[in-house]
């Protein structure tokens, strides 16, 4: 027997996903914690998400000749150095200081793609400057086709390989904790925030140090100081929230790159960003923040990654805690994955550390699943599926 070699950066006091989370509530106001970690109405699809991936179960083969684990994934013409990557998530900044520029330069350094959302709070342009060109970007769509036109333009010339489109937010998703401390899109400093913010020294102090987080994104496009009702109004005309065929073939034409529609939650969808020209599609629920009474995400990907995942990469969010939870989506049929709270509960908990721990975490955990199963490849963990 053979020891799993424990990845670089791994931090012992933290050896599960859980162990950030709890962390990451001490460290930060719970404004900002309820923010990251909740879901939409009474929480059933934030649960189900983490539940029925649990369900999957795996077969190990213990009498097989076994050469060893190797994480390496292809997607897109490049070689990763595991099967996820990090999710787009909005306000990055508000959760911790710089927490964008934090997970982008992990990502970068070791290898795994990270999605920049058009509302976090770093810029196109410094994360392309920190990932060399190989962050994605995720559009939220504008209303006005000469922002969206010149968002791309950006998003090209900061050499970015792949663009996401959002399909899953129609609406603004109906949060009773966010609704409760305020916090819609922008937030708001009512006092008792204010409260929340003193009693937590060490994001204070760190936010202090940083500036308050903005839109840097979007700066370009809004009007020079606006107060936070006026924020709210620009924001809810800027956007133009439901996406269709119309609307995502000129981007289509328009973007030379990669292109993923993430959101996607059926086959109807699967079928239509095919037609589209797309080339892949992040089957998600947007971590359980939209659709209380909707489907979690490992059965929708299971059926379409079935159907068309020879037509069109197939990759999977919303749910995942953990290396088995990474191992059990890849043997249902991802091509690759995302996590979006977990890597934001490893840079609370941790700051600079936080995103270097998590992916060793990550990595570590899902290298000791390979092992004890016996499998060589990530390409082949759906050998390893046990069927129901
Ligand atoms: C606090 C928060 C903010 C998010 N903001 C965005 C966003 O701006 N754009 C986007 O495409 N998805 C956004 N998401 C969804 C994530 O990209 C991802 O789908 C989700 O977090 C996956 O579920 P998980 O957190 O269970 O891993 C956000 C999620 C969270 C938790």
């Amino acid at each position: 027997m053979s020891r799993t070699t424990i990845a670089k950066h791994f931090n012992a006091k933290y050896p599960a996903i859980t162990d950030l989370r709890q962390k990451a509530k001490k460290r930060i106001p719970k404004f900002a914690f309820e923010y990251l970690d909740g879901g939409c109405n009474e929480e059933v699809n934030l649960k189900r998400n983490t539940t029925e991936i649990r369900d999957v179960q795996l077969r190990p083969n213990y009498l097989d000749t076994y050469h060893g684990a190797s994480l390496k994934t292809e997607l897109f013409g490049h070689v990763y150095d595991a099967p996820f990557g990090i999710a787009p998530v909005g306000l990055q900044g508000l959760m911790w200081p710089n927490a964008a520029e934090i997970l982008a330069k992990s990502a970068f350094e070791n290898n795994i793609p990270y999605v920049l959302s058009t509302v976090s709070t770093s810029s196109i342009e410094r994360i392309s400057e920190i990932t060399e060109g190989r962050a994605w970007f995720q559009l939220y769509h504008p209303v006005e086709n000469s922002m969206r036109n010149d968002m791309l333009k950006r998003a090209e010339a900061a050499q970015c390989p792949v663009l996401v489109l959002l399909c899953d937010s129609p609406s603004f998703g109906f949060r009773a904790k966010e609704i409760r401390n305020g916090l819609s899109m922008p937030p708001k400093m009512s006092l008792n925030n204010i409260l929340q913010i003193f009693g937590k020294p060490n994001w204070a102090l760190q936010t202090l140090k940083h500036g308050q987080p903005g839109f840097e994104v979007l700066k370009p496009y809004m009007p020079k100081g606006l107060d936070l009702k006026q924020l709210g109004i620009f924001m809810d005309q800027t956007f133009s929230k439901r996406m269709n065929m119309e609307k995502i073939a000129p981007i289509r034409d328009l973007w030379k790159g990669k292109i993923v529609l993430k959101g996607v939650a059926t086959e109807a969808d699967t079928e239509k960003a095919i037609q589209l020209g797309l080339d892949g599609i992040i089957v998600s629920n947007h971590g359980g923040r939209q659709l209380d009474a909707g489907e979690s995400t490992i059965k929708p990907m299971t059926r379409i990654s079935k159907k068309y995942g020879s037509q069109i990469k197939v990759m999977m969010d919303s749910g995942l805690r953990s290396g088995p939870d990474i191992a059990r989506t890849m043997a249902s049929g991802a091509q690759f994955t995302f996590l979006g709270r977990s890597f934001m509960y490893g840079v609370a908990a941790l700051g600079r550390q936080g995103g270097d721990h998590t992916i060793a975490l990550l990595k570590t955990q899902l290298q000791q699943v390979m092992e004890q199963i016996g499998c060589e490849n990530i390409r082949d963990f759906p050998k390893f599926l046990i069927s129901k």
